[in-house]
């Protein structure tokens, strides 16, 4: 069983030939309302590839709330923790995807600046394998979150985003930190000039032994520790819409984790899933079932050895 617990948010999507300057206004396609959010898509991602999963998090008492729930309700999550908060606006994401399949995301919190530590109860962890977490709601409830799976002996997984400073104690109890480039940017000042041990040695020092960093077209790093540094390379795919490829890499992540891999095995599985992502529109709409998955790698050609 794996917990996710934090956001949902309606995605409001319109995709553009390009994205426009500051001040600049330019003509996109059709609006989309589809259901995304960090966790949520996290919590979609794992289901569909057969985790058990619950989410915990708030919606309003709107239409987008019902979508949000529905639609991770039909992809196998139990919701039952996602509190409808009377009232309320549900959380809600202005998404631009341009024609190289780029987005820029502005999210509007509503409900999920309404979580709260007491949905996390004694009994939210039991028989979970994971946590998932992003800091897309309350920082306190990220931390009561992390703090109670860790006690209970549950994987601590950390989506460090968007970014923002967070207190030492979520670091050292996460157990798989997972960030991008912006985002080891922000952490640890760390840029494409900085080497992989250096990176590996700016972690530690901010008491962070085990973290992957994805790095787009260039897949991902594993850090594990005083374990050799693996690179994880990509699936060269099309990207059609990037949107929720990195919720798709976490959820997928956390999914077999919980089935016992490690790290490493985890983040190979991982890239794959999140590639897949980036070949379809939207967030939750692009993520496979594994069926899906063994069909889309089987149908590729074998990568060309030079
Ligand atoms: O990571 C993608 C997600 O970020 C979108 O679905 C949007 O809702 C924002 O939370
Ligand atoms: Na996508």
């Amino acid at each position: 069983m794996i917990v996710v617990v934090g956001s949902l948010n309606a995605d409001l999507v319109v995709t553009t030939e390009r994205h426009p300057q500051p001040g600049e206004t330019v003509r996109g396609g059709n609006l989309s309302v589809i259901p995304g959010g960090k966790s949520a898509n996290q919590a979609v991602a794992a289901s569909r590839l057969g985790g058990r999963v619950r989410l915990i998090g708030a919606v309003g008492d709107d239409a987008n709330g019902d979508l949000l729930r529905t639609a991770a309700a039909a992809a196998g999550v139990d919701v039952a923790g996602v509190q409808v908060r009377p009232g309320t606006v549900t959380g809600t994401a202005v998404i631009t995807v341009d024609a190289a399949g780029e987005n820029t995301i502005v999210i509007s919190p509503g409900a999920n600046a309404l979580v709260n530590a007491d949905q996390i109860g004694a009994r939210t962890f039991d028989g979970a394998a994971a946590l998932v977490l992003c800091l897309e709601i309350p920082i306190d409830v990220v931390l009561t979150a992390a703090r109670t799976a860790a006690a209970a002996g549950v994987t601590v997984v950390t989506n460090l985003s968007p970014y923002q400073r967070v207190p030492r104690e979520l670091l050292t109890l996460t157990d798989v930190l997972l960030l991008n480039d912006h985002e080891a940017q922000h952490l640890v000042g760390a840029t494409g000039a900085t080497s992989t041990s250096e990176l590996r040695d700016a972690l530690a020092a901010h008491h962070i032994q085990r973290a992957i960093v994805t790095r787009g077209v260039d897949g991902c790093l594993v850090f594990d520790g005083p374990a050799p540094v693996v690179h994880v390379p990509t699936v060269q795919v099309t990207a059609v819409d990037t949107t929720g490829c990195g919720d798709a890499f976490t959820g997928a992540l956390a999914f077999r984790l919980a089935c016992g891999d490690t790290v490493v095995a985890a983040a190979q599985f991982a890239t794959k899933v999140g590639a897949y992502a980036a070949t379809k529109p939207g967030a939750q709409s692009s993520f496979p079932t594994a069926a899906e998955l063994c069909q889309f790698l089987s149908g590729r050609e074998p990568a060309r050895q030079n």
